[in-house]
Parts: C-alpha cells; sequence; structure tokens
C-alpha cells in the first residue's frame, strides 16, 4: 500500500490545528475523484475475533459509502450468523450463499451475487450452513485457499471486496485473510479492546509468511467512542501509542443509530444520511482511499 509520508509536523503553524480524538491534528480528506475505470478489485478483510466490535457495521457502512463515491463494492457475509446480510436487507435463504461457492468450485460466483438498496453495493450472502465449513473444509486440498479462487472469478467486476469475517480466528478467517490485500480492524473504545489485538496481528503474520506474502495491515478503526467519557479517551490514547498512524485518523462514535439502521436493513449512510455516524463513515472511506487502502 503507498502511504504517504507524514510531513504533518513539519508544517508551520500546525499547532494551531484543532486536536482530533486520536490526539492527532484534525486532517481533511478531500472528496475522492471519480474512478476511470473499474477494477481489478482490492480485497479488504474486516477481521477481529473479538465480538460486537463493529466488523458487520463497518463493512455495511463503509461499503456504502465507498459505493456512493462511485466504487463498485461487493461485500462479502462470511460469518454463519449473516448479520452482514441482515443488515443489508437481502434473503439467505432459497438463495446460493457464500457456503454453496465454497464447496462447489465448479459454481459461478455470479449466481451467489445480490444487489442491495444502495446503488453500487453488492452482497453475496451466508446463512447458518457456513457454520458447517469448518468441517466440510478440514479435509479440502488447499484448504486456505478456496475462497480466494471463489473471488478471484468476480474480482474483475468491482473495485473493492470488503470480506466481513466472523469473530474467531479458525479456518474461515485464515481463508478471509489468504484472500485478501489488507486487512482492516475495527476496535471497540473499550478497557479489554488490546488484549485480542496482538494475538490478531500475530495471526496475519503467519497467514503472510505461508499463505498470503502480499498481505498488509490496512488500519485499525477506532469505534462506538464516546468522547464524554474518560474511558473511552483513555483507551483511544493506549491503542494510538500502541499502534501508532496505523490508527485512522477517523473514529466512530458510539450511538444508538447503527442498532436502529440495522433493524430497518439498510446502511446508517441511508438511514440517517445526516447524522455524525453517517458523515464519519464516510470520513473512513475517504481516509482509506487517501491511504491507499481502497481505489
Ligand atoms: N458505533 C456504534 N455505536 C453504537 N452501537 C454500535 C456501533 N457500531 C456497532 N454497534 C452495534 O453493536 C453491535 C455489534 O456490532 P457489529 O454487529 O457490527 O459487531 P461485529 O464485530 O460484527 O459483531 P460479531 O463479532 O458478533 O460479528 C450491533 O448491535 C451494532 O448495531
Ligand atoms: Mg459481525
Amino acid at each position: 500500500m503507498a502511504r504517504k509520508t507524514d510531513s504533518r509536523t513539519q508544517l508551520p503553524g500546525l499547532e494551531e490545528l484543532p486536536t482530533g480524538a486520536t490526539g492527532r491534528p484534525v486532517q481533511v480528506f478531500e472528496e475522492p475523484a471519480p474512478l476511470k475505470s473499474h477494477g481489478p478489485a482490492r480485497i479488504v478483510s474486516l477481521c477481529n475475533q473479538k465480538g460486537g466490535v463493529g466488523k458487520t457495521t463497518t463493512t455495511i457502512n463503509l461499503g456504502a459509502a465507498l459505493a456512493g463515491y462511485g466504487r463498485r463494492v461487493l461485500a462479502i457475509d462470511f460469518d454463519p450468523q449473516g448479520a452482514l446480510s441482515a443488515g443489508l436487507g437481502v434473503p439467505t435463504h432459497d438463495v446460493t450463499t457464500i457456503y454453496d461457492l465454497l464447496l462447489s468450485g465448479s459454481k459461478d460466483p455470479h449466481e451467489a451475487i445480490q444487489q442491495t438498496s444502495v446503488e453500487g453495493l453488492d452482497i453475496i450472502p451466508a446463512n447458518i450452513d457456513l457454520s458447517a465449513a469448518e468441517v466440510h473444509l478440514v479435509n479440502e486440498v488447499a484448504r486456505e485457499q478456496i475462497l480466494a479462487r471463489v473471488l478471484r472469478k468476480v474480482s474483475n467486476d468491482y473495485d473493492i471486496i470488503l470480506i466481513d469475517c466472523q469473530p474467531s480466528l479458525g479456518i474461515l478467517t485464515v481463508n478471509a485473510l489468504t484472500a485478501s490485500h489488507g486487512v482492516l480492524i475495527p476496535l471497540e473504545c473499550e478497557f479489554f479492546a488490546l488484549r485480542g489485538v496482538a494475538l490478531l496481528i500475530e495471526t496475519i503474520d503467519k497467514v503472510r509468511d505461508r499463505l498470503n506474502p502480499a498481505i498488509e495491515l490496512d488500519g485499525i478503526l477506532a469505534t462506538m467512542y464516546d468522547s464524554r467519557t474518560l474511558h473511552s479517551r483513555e483507551v483511544l490514547e493506549r491503542v494510538v501509542d500502541a499502534f501508532g498512524d496505523r490508527v485512522l485518523d477517523t473514529v466512530i462514535g458510539r450511538t444508538v443509530k447503527f442498532p436502529d439502521a440495522s433493524v430497518a436493513g439498510v446502511p446508517i449512510t441511508e438511514f440517517a444520511p445526516e447524522h455524525a455516524a453517517a458523515k464519519a463513515y464516510k470520513q473512513a472511506a475517504r481516509e482509506l482511499i487517501q491511504r491507499g487502502a481502497v481505489a
């Protein structure tokens, strides 16, 4: 990933700029220019083995925000709970799911793609069948590379593929990491958040070593941040201390609008486009584009 060099500290008068939640000066991320051509996709896994940190919410809303900037986005539901499919309001029964594609190499993945209510945002759904994948894949040859093979067939049709991982580091997540160019780690701003991240980074390093030399850590996105609590501020400070500029400047605040939008089956960018949280995900999209993590 082509990371911009950080020249901010050299800018005169910078100390007068307002400070963002990460303790760094607030940056402006420009509206991205429209793409002149599309594909092949950069594939990014949303990964954290800790449950309920905002992986699915980030996949939905980042996906919608990127689609809003004219990017062609495919979201992969890679969790047997099917929360991504539900959050985007698509059916998961009597349809082809990601599980069917993993099991049958001859199936055309285009069959499984469904459109969502957001223009430019498509999805391959999942349902509870996917929980059997662990068992089925164990005896497969090159079992870690099965998702990569599936996605190769649709990659040219999209600019970005986002994989919503389940909260574990099992074979499904290893498949997602093996298929990915980058990983984005959503991290909830609470006390135990940091605990699992070292293990996750170790797993990413192993995948890089053994299966996918090109994989990069695209960033850590702090979620559920509540600026009114000292606790949230302290946790974010520790995260930035530990991970430096791998932590995105954009921070997602805690708000009940997210559960509300999930119930409605639409992204917050559609449900409440003027809400601060919708704007935050749009900013995250612009920041990731500027960092080169997505097109
Ligand atoms: N910024 C936020 N503020 C408040 N609630 C949020 C926020 N982001 C997500 N939520 C809510 O927190 C819950 C967990 O979020 P989400 O499902 O995105 O996490 P997850 O990491 O995908 O969970 P799992 O590990 O179970 O897949 C959901 O009810 C969601 O609506
Ligand atoms: Mg989830």
